[in-house]
């Protein structure tokens, strides 16, 4: 069945990762458009606050000039108006009248004052400038007292405000960082539940196809359950039809290896019966040339025929059915081989080559002989002799010391026309004959099918192919003993 090591191919874009960014790539954009518009809508609307306040107070303060000074002023009059304008509030002064200037402090001059300006407000018009002197921002306003020939112009600081300006902005910088990183952990999160239902769902369904039909996905109320549940009623289908089939199998097998059972005791009496009309009928020599000897001949090899058949296929239907056990013990292949051959009498047509140095097997001898047998029937009967039993180990390979996964290859090989190559992967099929015309083939077409159970029983396997010169090859493996 489930394979333990589950392959579940990884996706080569991972949604996860692209959820999370495009989540993260919203909330980074929203951060820094609230931001950027909420910082310039609210300098515009202080810069403008500043300059109405700024204007007002300057077209105050020179009608306030206007109204203070004598008619023909003095120093004395410009200093204290300056010294008034001083308790009206923080800004900077200076008066421009005549050739003279009067400053409300050492940091007041006329460079302060830019042409274009001094231009505006010689023209009559209130102007402003906005300048930095030695670090300090301020905004320039300008204006004359029309009837006295009397220009002035006020500096208000601008150092103050534009620092919380900047305040503002360092906070709203500071809330999109943490806003960004929210975003990606929440962004992260969200993917995550997202995508785990479908991860889960693709390896659920990776895991099925490697034939897990148990596996089930836990459902919950949302889209995914709808999915998980038909997904699941898919599985339990699944299921519950291989359940039905297995048992079909099952009952299958069991009825032919009842039948096959039934028919032995029949078949065993017909074979005794018919063995004892041939003696008897070989006494009487008044029948033996006659046709029912030759009749008799004929029903007796039949029913041999029938009896091997059947107890191939009682044989085959219990492998199946894995009704069978096999009796495991170390094998010594070299004398088991060689006493095998003799005891068969196959010397004249068989070559053993079996190196001194092969480690022990662990089989059923029984099992071994059956497999052995096969093969070198089917090469007696569909090759030809001489045919050759090789056993091989490859010291190399499994490193000088017989491990697990260590296997002995027998190889089977005769000197016969071999199979073609459009039957080899069809020979251990049941009642598979490459060539059913054929004299020889007067087997059930059960034996490699009966041979390839049994090596399995024993841990190993068979495979057919073609030796170089001609002739089949069946490669045969069997587990190393372990020490
Ligand atoms: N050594 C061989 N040389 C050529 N053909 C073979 C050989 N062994 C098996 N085959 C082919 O494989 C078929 C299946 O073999 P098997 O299952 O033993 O059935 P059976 O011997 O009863 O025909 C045979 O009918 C034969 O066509
Ligand atoms: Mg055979």
């Amino acid at each position: 069945m489930a394979s333990p090591g589950r392959y579940v191919p990884r996706p080569r874009r991972s949604l996860l990762r692209r959820i999370a960014f495009i989540f993260v790539a919203a909330v980074v954009i929203t951060a820094l458009a609230l931001s950027l518009s909420a910082y310039f809508i609210t300098k515009a609307a202080q810069d403008n606050e500043a300059l109405d306040k700024a204007l007002s107070q300057s077209r105050f303060n020179l009608f306030l000039a206007d109204s203070m000074l004598p008619p023909q002023p003095e120093d004395a009059d410009y200093d204290r108006l300056i010294d008034a304008f001083k308790i009206r509030g923080d800004f900077g002064t200076l008066v421009e009248a005549g050739n003279q200037t009067y400053v409300s402090g050492p940091n007041v001059n006329l460079t302060l004052v830019t042409p274009e300006l001094a231009q505006k407000v010689a023209a009559g018009h209130i102007g402003y400038q906005n300048i930095t002197t030695s670090g300090e921002p301020q905004l320039v306003v300008g204006g004359q007292v029309q009837s006295r020939e009397l220009t002035i112009y006020f500096l208000y600081p601008q150092g103050q405000r534009l620092a919380d300006l900047a305040r503002l902005r360092n906070i709203l910088l500071i809330t999109g960082a943490i806003l960004t990183v929210l975003g990606a952990i929440v962004g992260y999160l969200l993917a995550r539940a997202l995508v785990t239902p479908i991860r889960r769902a693709s390896k659920a369904a990776a895991q099925m196809s490697q034939g897990d039909l148990g596996i089930r996905l836990p459902v919950r109320s949302d889209e995914f359950g709808v999915l998980a549940s038909s997904f699941n009623t898919m599985a339990g289908n699944l299921q519950s039809k291989m359940l039905d089939l297995e048992a079909g199998q099952a009952r299958e097998r069991r009825f032919v290896a009842d039948v096959a059972h039934e028919l032995r005791t029949p078949v065993a009496a017909l074979v005794g019966e018919a063995s004892l009309l041939k003696t008897k009928l070989a006494s009487d020599p008044a029948a033996a040339s006659s046709e029912v000897n030759h009749l008799v001949t004929m029903v007796t090899s039949d029913i041999t025929r029938l009896r091997q058949l059947v107890d191939d296929l009682l044989e085959i239907s219990r492998l199946e059915a894995q009704s069978v056990e096999a009796v495991m013990e170390p094998v010594d292949l070299s004398s088991f081989l060689n006493q095998l051959v003799q005891a068969r009498d196959w010397s004249a047509g068989v070559r053993l080559s079996i190196p001194n140095r092969i480690p022990a097997v662990r089989a059923d001898r029984r099992r071994v002989e059956r497999i052995i047998v096969n093969l070198v029937e089917n090469a007696l009967q569909h090759g030809s002799a001489p045919v050759t039993i090789e056993a091989a180990f490859d010291w190399n390979r499994s490193g000088g010391e017989p491990s697990q996964a260590a296997r002995v290859q027998v190889t089977v090989t005769d000197t016969g026309p071999g199979i073609p190559a459009e039957h080899l992967p069809h020979v251990f099929d049941r009642f598979y004959k490459a060539d059913p015309s054929r004299a020889s083939s007067r087997g059930s077409g059960l034996g490699l099918a009966i041979a390839r159970e049994n090596a399995r029983l024993l841990g190993g396997d068979i495979s057919a192919g073609n030796a170089p010169g001609g002739g089949a090859r069946f490669v045969f493996t069997l587990p190393v003993l372990q020490s």
